[in-house]
């Protein structure tokens, strides 16, 4: 059972700098999230905060609440927030990092993430479809 959370301003996708996130709404890659995993023979629980303590909860709680893995997109928490680093540090599952736009191509603090480097993976830029990779890659199991 793989648990997708998305952090800040996610919940605005679709509204939100459509030239850097595309026209898709949260609701719309949630129902995505959802048919991959059907087809990937995995149940998906989709959850969004604005609140960085929301988030952390989730997190801490999800291998208790019998998640297997977890799909994060933190938004711009990805770039400064240590207490988010040190939830993923702090449980046991794997998490693969997923940004939407490629980070690395855009403003200069995008460029450093502080979680990545306790996620098993990150992907960045292939839009919706980096969910899906995602999920693909925690279902394989563990990495070399
Ligand atoms: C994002 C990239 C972050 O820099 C930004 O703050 C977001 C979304 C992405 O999916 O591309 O909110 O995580």
């Amino acid at each position: 059972m793989i648990l997708v959370l998305n952090g800040p301003n996610l919940n605005r996708l679709g509204l939100r700098e459509p030239d850097v996130y595309g026209s898709q709404t949260l609701e719309d890659l949630e129902r995505l999230c959802e048919g991959w995993g059907a087809e990937l023979g995995t149940a998906v629980t989709c959850r969004q905060s604005n609140y960085e303590g929301q988030l952390l909860e989730w997190i801490q709680d999800a291998e208790e609440h019998g998640f297997s893995g977890i799909v994060l997109n933190p938004g711009a928490l990805t770039h400064y927030s240590y207490a988010l680093r040190d939830a993923i540090a702090g449980q046991r599952l794997p998490v693969v990092e997923v940004h939407i736009s490629n980070v690395d191509a855009r403003e200069e603090f995008r460029h450093r993430s502080v979680t990545a480097a306790v996620c098993r993976g990150k992907i960045s830029g292939l839009g919706f479809l980096g969910y899906r990779l995602a999920m693909e890659a925690l279902l394989e199991g563990e990495a070399p």
